[in-house]
């Protein structure tokens, strides 16, 4: 199994992979805007050429024209989405996604924490994030989702030396 910076050929695999795991999915303008203006923030995971998990993110930047509240935020990493195909699970593969993802967004962006969402009724996620990453729940945002669950947000602070 190879993990590498995902490549804009990817990017049908990884939305292949989007579809068949979560039910949030996106358009191949969304993957496109995340591979070209972050390269180094998403990769895969890939056998014989053929994804098997991915992780898409982007950085959080505040810019000039944002408002008071949004311009007091500090750059930050944001995972949007991390999916890994049903029989390469357990393998280790997202956390090994995730930790390339995360020393990007620190080395490369200078990110000072990353954050992300996940469904209360996640548990594997969860685990992921929590116990193998140490991610802390910030807050609980309500009907998140479409489909009405609610989302912890979670964020992981990096350590700046
Ligand atoms: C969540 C997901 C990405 C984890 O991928 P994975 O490659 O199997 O995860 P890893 O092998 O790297 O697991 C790392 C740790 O996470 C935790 N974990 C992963 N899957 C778990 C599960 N089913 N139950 C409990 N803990 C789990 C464990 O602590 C695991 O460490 P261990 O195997 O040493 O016990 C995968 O289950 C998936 O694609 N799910 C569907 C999509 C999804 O929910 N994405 C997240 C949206 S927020």
């Amino acid at each position: 199994m190879n993990i590498r910076q995902a490549r804009l050929e990817d990017l049908p695999g990884m939305q292949a992979c989007n579809l068949h795991n979560l039910p949030e999915n996106y358009t191949m303008k969304y993957y496109l805007y995340h591979a070209l203006t972050w390269p180094s923030l998403s990769y895969v995971a890939e056998e014989h050429g053929r994804v098997v998990g991915y992780i898409l993110a982007k950085m959080e930047e505040p810019e000039e024209h944002d408002g008071p509240e949004k311009s007091e935020q500090v750059p930050h990493g944001h995972v949007t989405s991390i999916s890994v195909l049903r029989s390469y699970r357990r393998l280790g593969l997202a956390k090994k996604l995730m930790l390339q993802s995360q020393e990007a967004m620190s080395t490369i962006y200078r990110a000072a924490y990353v954050s992300l969402h996940v469904r209360k009724s996640n548990r594997a996620a969860l685990s992921l994030y929590r116990d193998t990453l140490g991610f802390t729940v910030k807050s609980i945002e309500e009907k998140y989702y479409a489909d009405g669950e609610d989302a912890y947000a979670m964020q992981l602070t990096f350590n700046q030396s």
